[in-house]
């Protein structure tokens, strides 16, 4: 059940448990985006409950793919999705809306420049706030003709049936451009190459793989040859690991405590959290499961000892870009963070840089903003009180993971936000109160 917009929360001395987290967001929408160009039927299990992922299945129902939920259970829904095959999707017959989700609205551009025929694709208050000239300027290069509000949604796509391979470098590290410019290169007469500065996940690459379409690597340069058909798949998707990052945080942060977290992706471009983890001083112990098509997964268990400083390097950002909300309140409890080359939080749901800030001085913390980053010292003990989570789903539950540490209670507004990529989390929250 997704939580109320408002949220009081109280101290704990400790928490322990164990979790299986949601479906991992990422995984989730590249997996119903490749069936939906795929030949044939894919099976789809533990897709996200989020609302993000919700956004994805409305859209490629919107062009033409059928999307049937056939289950449910702990780890997500069970999907079936019957393709409509390379270069197949139908013109929407209305907008297309990818509500708070950057990835849905990237991913999908990518997909329709390379589809002749207009689509409108717009978003939420937040979505339409976010810069959108990193995915149009390779999408035009390649032939699609895509206008926005001034390199903001709502975006007016026009694709082309003959897109041009292009060699592109992007310009800042992000998994969605390469995607965005892989799965246009999928549908081109050629090899598209995306260059990156630093690597990014690389579920498109690994996900990919999966239908039956071969990206290949060399370095920081991922190469794909267009016209190769996606063919149907079974997929399985890994417990959210940036889900998970919320209880090792709490775990990490408060003396006597231990979580295991069950069934959750390993890929070693989302794993920065767990080596951060234990730089600051958590004993974290990973068991590697059976992978899954796709991804390796396992169980992580964190327990809490004494917090140590560190620093977060730009180098390391892209890797725990998406954890560093949740850092930042794992600092408060008595460490020390400082995160520089982190300036791409200030053009996610929120600028996470500025809101963080906020939010934990009224909490009570000790911490400096700067523009590529930030520096908490958690010297003193948080007290709690009234934050607004700017309707940015890890900022909520970043402040609820400060607040179990505080010598109050903290109330948080906007916290149904966390519906967006994790419904239970408060009422898994009051599960691991011990
Ligand atoms: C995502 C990539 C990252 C991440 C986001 C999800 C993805 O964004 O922050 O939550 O699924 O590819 P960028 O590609 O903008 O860095």
């Amino acid at each position: 059940m997704a939580a109320p917009q408002t949220v009081m929360v109280q101290p704990t001395p400790r928490v322990r448990g164990r979790v299986r987290p949601p479906g991992d967001k990422s995984i989730s929408h590249r997996y119903a985006l490749f069936s939906a160009i795929a030949d044939g039927t894919s099976t789809i299990d533990g897709y996200s409950t989020g609302a993000d992922c919700a956004s994805t299945i409305a859209c490629l129902r919107a062009l033409g793919a059928s999307i049937d939920e056939i289950g449910r259970d702990a780890t997500g829904l069970r999907l079936r999705v019957t393709g409509r095959g390379l270069r197949g999707l139908v013109p929407p017959a209305t907008v297309l809306d990818a509500g708070n989700s950057g990835t849905t609205m990237r991913l999908l551009s990518g997909v329709l420049a390379a589809h002749p025929f207009t689509t409108d694709v717009t978003g939420d208050d937040s979505l339409r706030r976010r810069p959108m000239r990193r995915i149009i300027v390779p999408l035009e290069r390649m032939g699609a003709r895509i206008q926005s509000q001034d390199g903001r949604p709502p975006l007016v796509i026009t694709g082309t049936a003959a897109p041009q391979p292009i060699d592109f470098r992007t310009e800042v590290p992000s998994a969605q451009v390469k995607s965005a410019v892989l799965l246009a290169g999928l549908h081109a007469d050629g090899v598209t190459r995306v260059t990156e500065a630093l690597q990014t996940r690389d579920h498109t690459e690994r996900g990919l793989a999966a239908f039956g379409v071969t990206v290949t690597r060399d370095g920081l340069t991922a190469a794909i040859q267009g016209g190769q058909r996606p063919h149907g798949a079974a997929l399985e998707v890994p417990g959210d690991i940036s889900s998970a990052a919320f209880w090792m945080v709490a775990a990490a942060a408060l003396p006597d405590s231990e979580i295991a977290i069950d069934g959750v992706g390993l890929n070693p471009t989302r794993t920065g959290i767990l080596d951060v983890l234990r730089r600051m001083g958590a004993e974290v112990s990973v068991e590697a499961g059976s992978p899954t098509p796709a991804e390796p997964i396992g169980a992580v268990i964190v327990r809490h000892a004494s917090l140590t400083p560190t620093d977060i390097t730009p180098a390391e950002v892209p890797g725990v870009i998406d954890e560093l909300p949740v850092l930042a309140a794992l600092a408060t409890h008595g460490g020390e963070l400082r995160v520089t080359g982190a300036e791409e939080l200030r053009v996610k749901e929120s600028d996470r840089i500025s809101a963080l800030a906020e939010g934990l001085r009224l909490m009570g913390g000790d911490i400096d903003e700067q523009q590529d980053g930030f520096h908490v010292r958690g010297r003193r003990r948080l007290r709690g009180g009234e934050v607004n989570a700017r309707n940015d789903h890890r900022l909520a539950m970043a402040f609820a993971i400060a607040a179990l540490g505080a010598s109050g209670p903290t109330t948080i507004h906007d916290a149904g936000a966390a519906a967006v990529s994790y419904p239970e989390f408060f009422s898994v929250l009051e599960s691991l109160r011990a």
